[in-house]
């Protein structure tokens, strides 16, 4: 019998298929199949993510805990775009574009900070926090300041978490979103939490590596420090188990009829939703037990915060779990909160921005240890910009052929659909 053949390579064809254009390698996408080179490689793919994907649907940017108070501001650069994130003299979120009226400067250069006032840092043409220009000094008798306001970009908050979108064709289905996953967020009161540490980290791959890699546990052995907090079984077909899991089934089932139990009695929403790609604003949330104290994202599962977010009776109330195509993904405890968002800075960049939030009166040293709540998270972050970097470093290699996703990386599989979907419709406008 003869040995099994491998792929051979062949250099011209792949230099044939890589210079496909994205209309082709759209249509010709193999379902099931991880996306071809270009998609993750190429400047004109990254550009066209910008303008389909991130200029045309609803992104997590910031909370509304990183800016508390009237003139409260950050800058956030999506591609070709900065935005300013602040909040207006109403207590209102609002967002602008960063480009002044006058002749274009880019108003504020800072990633944050608190003004009364906008002022360009060029001619210090000045506008509201409403974005109606207020004062621009010496200009002709006819000047009508009310025709050079900031231009807009819509910005809602969904129980605390802020989102934007810069075009105006905005996806239809953001109200029915923000109606269905407010009352599983409003009880950890997010609005008025206060931020206990903020992190970004460079990861060396695409946004769209970093994003598949968030939505698949198949390589959690990678992360001992998240896996301690985790059943086992998770991301497992709980009636098709291997035999040495068994235990951790049972231990597993035992804590969620418990939580189920709670939730019911504080009236806390817990059932599935999973919307990834069936809908413009693709999304899942759910609620699961986690594993030894069962409380939060800590060594010893222990709540990282002696003072809980809001007034539950118990801090084990396992950990509210929410993530939103294309960009965002949350943890949500008893105790604290974690937000993370992928932005895009280059074909091989992305900007993970990782935040802890916490009761607002919780103090530093005293309620929590900034190490403790910060350590799994910042540990599996580390450890996950391994995988990104590795991923993408694989495809840069014109050997690098599209390869099967396994059952456990459905959710991957959902993003990609949802990416292929959105790409698609952007390509027939
Ligand atoms: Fe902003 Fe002139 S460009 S004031
Ligand atoms: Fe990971």
């Amino acid at each position: 019998m003869s040995a099994p053949t491998q792929p051979q390579f062949d250099p011209d064809l792949a230099r044939e298929e890589a210079a496909g254009d994205p209309r082709q390698l759209v249509e010709r996408r193999e379902v099931g199949m991880s996306l071809e080179a270009p998609f993750y490689t190429s400047q004109e793919y990254y550009d066209l993510d910008i303008d389909a994907i991130f200029a045309k649907s609803w992104i997590f940017v910031a909370n509304e805990a990183e800016i508390p108070d009237a003139g409260d501001y950050v800058t956030v650069t999506v591609g070709r775009y900065s935005i300013i994130v602040t909040r207006d003299d109403d207590e209102n979120v609002r967002a602008y574009h960063n480009v002044c009226r006058h002749r274009g400067a880019r108003i504020i250069n800072d990633e944050r900070g608190s003004v009364g006032r906008i002022v360009c840092g060029y001619h210090q043409w000045t506008y509201g926090m409403d974005g109606k220009l207020v004062f621009a000094d010496s200009q002709a008798p006819d000047f009508d300041p009310s025709c050079f306001s900031l231009r807009g970009v819509h910005a809602r908050s969904v129980g605390g978490l802020i989102f934007i979108c810069i075009s105006n064709d905005t996806p239809p289905d953001f109200d029915d979103f923000a109606a269905t996953v407010e009352p599983y967020l409003a009880p950890h009161r997010l609005r008025e939490a206060k931020v206990a540490k903020q992190i970004d980290l460079i990861e060396h791959g695409n946004w769209k590596l970093t994003v598949e890699n968030n939505r698949e546990c198949y390589h959690c052995g990678g992360h001992p420090e998240l896996l301690s907090s985790y059943f086992p079984v998770y991301g497992f077909d709980l009636d098709d188990l291997p035999p040495r899991l068994v235990p951790a089934r049972d231990r597993y089932v035992t804590a969620m009829a418990e939580l189920v139990d709670k939730c019911e009695t504080l009236s806390l929403p817990y059932a599935e939703i999973e919307e990834l790609d069936t809908r413009p604003t693709g999304f899942r949330i759910d609620r699961v037990p986690l594993e030894k104290a069962g409380e939060s994202f800590t060594p010893d599962g222990t709540a990282a915060s002696k003072r809980l977010m809001a007034d539950f009776p118990s801090p084990k109330l396992g950990r509210l779990g929410f993530h939103v195509q294309p960009n965002a993904w949350f943890h949500f405890m008893a105790d604290h909160a974690i937000t993370f968002s992928a932005i895009p800075i280059a074909p091989d960049q992305t900007l993970v921005r990782t935040t802890w939030l916490v009761h607002p009166d919780a103090v530093e040293g005293v309620d929590y240890d900034i190490d403790n709540l910060t350590s799994v998270w910042r540990a599996t972050n580390e450890q996950d910009a391994g995988f990104v970097e590795r991923a993408h470093q694989g495809l840069l290699s014109p050997a690098y052929i599209p390869g099967p996703y396994s059952p456990s990386e459905y959710q991957v599989e959902a993003f990609i659909n949802w990416y292929i979907g959105r790409l698609r419709k952007h390509l027939a406008e």
